[in-house]
């Protein structure tokens, strides 16, 4: 039920108690529908359309009347207090929202908006475990994965499993020390929420690796990658992790099989030593000869499912106690989300900035650079997250959506990053918000007590100082007087400078979002990766889309299952019924 509005006819128009008005639901099919619709399975949605709510229609003139023409200069000028109004604390990352296109009305409005689509509601309804994935039938839970004992659904299943599988990690730690171990490397092969997530964390907590094992992924079904991986390593030192929730997954079973193949040309013989399962389907992987699994369910969807045994190579390379770190940082994030009032709410506020955003300035795209190389990974882990969640056109009762839903979400670290596509973010004609990700602390070894070490801390400073500078630039911007003025006396003729300076001239007024960590550890991880989770769902929620599931990779996998026997009987007839293009192309492929 929607917060405010007549308790008569739920009208959010109707302020004024019960009421037999004639503005009365019934006078209304769609809102009517919208209100009482139950889901596929019986999940009541609390809350409005986001389009038909009171608030939109206030956004929708607030962004006609000041947000279209919002200009970050001035409104630093008029308001010295900007970046204290508009700069916010959540767990382990202090985000810096000043020079986005929005004020305090922005946001106040915005707020109003999640409060009439009904995002607590639909939070709470989350973390009690009620089933909001509609449309397969399951609950959301992978807040629990992160919850301390007792205070979560499932607690009893989740600690089981997760002192079970950190138990053994511990276990294979001590034997590697003491000797008794010969394994060195650990190849991880999954694909997707399977891969990306451990693959990022794994890279962000390089620091704290410990030496004793080389953690390495294998996604891709081109086997050039397995091939790679597997380079110059040796069968008896090395542990394969299967992680596939569903473990039907084509890619991962063809690279497991394929590492199978590996490991008995390799000498290999105690394949219970030296293949484990992550899954939801024990069944699955004990058919394929795996002894060793741990489990997990299926209200862990595969984008979320980092905290679960999928972390195992997480655990595998940074150790027991640094994993359960990264399990309280999202913890503690989990707890903002649920308890941080609605204004100082930092994941309902980025999410709320993300609608106004794709729905308002009709942005379509928004840039992460994360000024951290070990988080190379975070732009293709965010893709999936937020792309997979919210790349949905109908509403959780399969109605077409009139409005946007998720935007492309790109990026690649700073200062690469610079030296690439920055050039568009400047001064191309589609304006992009960008997302800066800044450390404070380099990590221990890059400071002053080596030569080395002082060196690489000056890069953390260059690093630091790069990342702040680009900010700064898309927001000033440089006019043509300036791009005149710098080249004054150069003695060009007046009529090629006045040319010049056109090219030489940066609009500005470009937006970003600034995170600030103190330093990249496995807590201020495990919080930087919840605060997106809960910012995608904020989205994804007043867009009122089922952001949990994914048909969209289906049809793909279907038609690729049709094709491959073409591929594997070269020569027989090309299948009936093709479209010309792919028909000619698979001629061409086939010849
Ligand atoms: O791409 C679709 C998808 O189902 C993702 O959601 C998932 O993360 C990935 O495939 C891997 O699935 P699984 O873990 O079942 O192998």
């Amino acid at each position: 039920p929607a917060r405010l509005g007549c308790a008569g006819c739920h009208d959010l128009r109707c302020r004024g108690g019960a009421c037999e008005t004639p503005h009365d639901a019934s006078t209304d099919p769609e809102r009517r529908r919208a209100r009482r619709l139950p889901s596929r399975r019986g999940v009541r949605l609390s809350g409005l359309r986001c389009d038909r709510t009171l608030a939109w229609a206030t956004l929708q003139g607030h962004y006609a009347a000041h947000g279209r023409d919002l200009d970050l200069r001035e409104a630093f000028a008029r308001d010295p207090q900007r970046f204290e109004a508009l700069s916010f604390e959540a767990p382990e990352v202090f985000v810096d929202l000043s020079k986005n296109l929005v004020d305090t009305a922005t946001l106040q409005f915005l707020l109003e908006l999640a409060r009439e689509c009904g995002v607590a509601e639909r939070r709470d309804a989350m973390l009690r475990g009620d089933t909001i994935n509609a449309t397969e039938g399951r609950a959301v839970l992978h807040t629990a994965l992160r919850a301390p004992p007792g205070s979560a659904p499932f607690s009893a299943d989740v600690h089981g499993v997760l002192d079970a599988m950190l138990g053994w990690v511990d276990a294979l730690h001590a034997r590697i020390a003491d000797g008794s171990s010969p394994i060195r490397h650990v190849v991880n092969i999954g694909i997707g929420g399977s891969d990306l997530g451990p693959q990022m964390v794994v890279g962000a907590l390089e620091p704290y690796v410990d030496r004793g094992l080389d953690v390495r992924f294998v996604s891709n079904v081109d086997g050039h990658d397995l091939q790679a991986a597997l380079r110059g390593m040796d069968a008896r030192e090395t542990l394969f992790v299967i992680a596939s929730k569903t473990f039907t997954t084509q890619e991962t079973m063809a690279n497991a099989v394929a590492a199978k193949a590996w490991f008995d040309a390799g000498g290999g013989t105690d394949v219970a030593g030296h293949f484990v399962a992550t899954t939801s389907n024990v069944e699955a992987a004990a058919r394929f000869g795996i002894t060793t699994t741990f489990g997990f369910w299926d209200w862990v969807g595969g984008r979320y499912s980092l905290w679960s045994a999928i972390g195992l190579p997480i655990a595998l390379a940074i150790g027991s106690a640094r994993f359960r770190e990264l399990l309280a940082g999202a913890h503690a994030m989990d707890r903002h989300f649920t308890e941080a009032p609605a204004d100082r709410n930092v994941p309902l506020l980025l999410g709320l900035l993300d609608v106004w955003y794709r729905n308002f300035h009709g942005f379509a795209s928004r840039s992460v650079a994360p000024y951290h190389q070990g988080l190379a990974r975070l732009p293709a882990f965010l893709q999936q997250l937020e792309m997979e969640s919210n790349g949905k056109r109908v509403d959780a009762s399969g109605a077409a959506l009139p409005y946007e839903t998720s935007p492309v979400v790109w990026g690649e670290p700073g200062t690469n990053a610079q030296h690439a596509y920055f050039q568009m973010l400047h001064q191309g004609t589609d304006v992009v918000p960008v997302e800066f990700i800044l450390v404070k602390q380099p990590a221990p070894g890059v400071d002053g007590s080596t030569p080395l070490g002082a060196q690489l801390a000056r890069q953390h400073r260059m690093l630091l100082s790069n990342g702040l500078a680009q900010a700064q630039a898309l927001m000033l911007g440089k006019t043509a007087e300036q791009a005149l003025e710098e080249r004054a006396g150069t003695g060009g003729a007046a009529e090629a400078e006045q040319v010049l300076a056109r090219h030489r001239t940066f609009p500005g007024n470009r937006p970003s979002s600034t995170f600030v960590l103190d330093a990249l550890t496995p807590r201020a991880l495990g919080a930087l990766v919840a605060l997106y989770e809960h910012r995608v769902f904020t989205s994804g929620a007043v867009w009122r889309i089922n952001s949990f599931d994914q048909w969209g990779v289906e049809l793909g996998k279907t038609l690729s299952a049709a094709l491959l026997p073409a591929f594997e009987q070269r020569g027989g007839p090309l299948p009936a019924h093709l479209d010309p293009s792919t028909r000619g192309l698979l001629g061409r492929l086939l010849g």
